[in-house]
């Protein structure tokens, strides 16, 4: 258990209570009988989820579930504790592996590189109905969505169990490395800051406009944004984290007053989940010290299989005081000429003829004519480390 320093104890409390800490405390000893355990190796996505659970970001989760808290979160939004958790986070094998397993030993966890990583006590093996976890935590059996295809295409096995990790860092793009930080790292820098209300913003995208606009709206009533793109795993057509990473440093260098912002990477790979993953993405930002959290339009969203405010609306299924962090809702905002100014629905009376709204299709389409997306839409600073990046292509 870590342990808060006085200026950590003016942040928000982790979801749980405390920050959970699943690092081997003897490394070397730990390296060294893994040897002789069965070995699972894991995935990408499978070694981020490990990295994220020992460093504490997905706090209070000490390791993957096992199958009380697995059918508890798939069909209750709640950990068997009761405590609010939106996303089942799974170990899943094929049968080969499981069947090298024993429930109540210990396992190796192993990198795609045959490196160990870890060990996980295996308190339970069980099989789980695919499906029903589509349809839940997705809203889809359709193997056309991203997160369905990943769940479809994984092992009929889940192991559940406490994990130990070596030290390590979740595999993130080299651009995103120097913004790393845990968890722990995270609330130090931010109580150094001397905030106490502090604005999360999760982004799988370039900084455009409108993300901006909303940012800056959650400012004005906050001590500090945290800007914390997610720069694991993304769908092959968005944009990669290296050039984000550019769009970021552009964009806070040219509008935003250094002593309000803090730009750290989130490596976890995008699940898509829509309105769960927004309650997922909640919790672990008050993990990293958040009060507050943004939610615009189609959070997490993939193609039209969610309605544009259901990630709102998914937080009315919890009292306030289970998430323990505020969601600030914002309405899809685009640039109106006719107000010659950011808005929303709620503050512009013009029509759509008006609005300058692109899709992120819309400027990957741009991008590649070779054509810059408008100021409106995109600062030129921004557009420019965009432009660059395409034409290197
Ligand atoms: S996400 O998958 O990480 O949610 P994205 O990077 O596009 O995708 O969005 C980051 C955050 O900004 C999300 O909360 C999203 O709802 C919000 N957002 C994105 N575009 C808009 C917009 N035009 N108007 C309002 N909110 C938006």
């Amino acid at each position: 258990m870590t342990t808060a320093t006085p200026t950590e104890t003016q942040l928000i409390e982790p979801h749980g209570g405390r920050l959970i800490d699943r690092w081997a405390t003897n490394p070397v000893g730990l390296a060294d009988s893994a040897l002789a355990l069965p070995r699972i190796t894991l995935t990408e996505r499978q070694l981020s989820d490990a990295y994220l659970i020992a460093q504490g970001a997905f706090s209070p989760l000490e390791g993957f579930l096992a199958s009380e808290d697995y059918r508890s979160v798939r069909d209750e939004m709640r950990l068997a504790s009761g405590s609010a958790w939106s996303i089942p986070v799974t170990l899943a094998v094929d049968e080969a592996t499981a069947s090298l397993l024993r429930e109540g030993e210990d396992a190796a966890l192993v990198a795609q590189d045959g490196g160990i990583a870890g060990t996980i006590a295996v308190a339970e093996l069980f099989t789980y109905d695919k499906q029903a976890e589509a349809e839940r935590v997705f809203r889809t059996q359709e193997e056309a969505h991203p997160g369905v295809a990943g769940l479809y295409g994984q092992g009929p096995v889940l192991v559940g169990g406490r994990i130990t990790m070596l030290p390590g860092t979740p595999p993130l793009d080299p651009d995103a490395l120097p913004f790393y930080e845990t968890p722990a790292q995270t609330r130090a820098a931010l109580a150094a800051r001397g905030w106490r209300s502090i604005v999360g913003f999760q982004t799988r995208n370039p900084v455009h406009r409108a993300h901006e606009y909303i940012q800056k709206a959650a400012m004005e009533i906050t001590d500090g944004l945290l800007l914390h793109p997610l720069v694991g795993a993304t769908k092959s057509d968005d944009i990669p984290a290296d050039v984000r990473m550019r769009c970021y440093q552009a964009l806070l260098e040219h509008y935003y007053p250094q002593d309000r912002v803090h730009l750290s990477v989130y490596p976890a790979f995008m699940r898509y989940a829509g309105p769960r993953e927004a309650i997922f993405h909640a919790l672990v930002r008050k993990n990293y010290g958040c009060s507050h959290f943004i939610v615009g339009r189609d959070h997490a969203g993939v193609g039209s299989y969610y309605g544009t405010y259901d990630a709102q609306h998914i937080f009315r299924e919890f009292e306030p005081q289970e998430l323990g962090i505020t969601p600030l809702y914002f309405e899809n905002s685009f640039f109106c000429n006719a107000c010659g100014a950011m808005a929303s629905a709620k503050t512009c009376p013009h029509g759509e003829e008006s609005r300058v709204s692109l899709s992120g299709t819309q400027v990957r389409d741009m991008l590649s004519r070779r054509e810059t997306p408008p100021p409106e839409f995109t600062r030129p600073e921004v557009a420019r480390v965009l432009m660059d990046a395409y034409a290197e292509d």
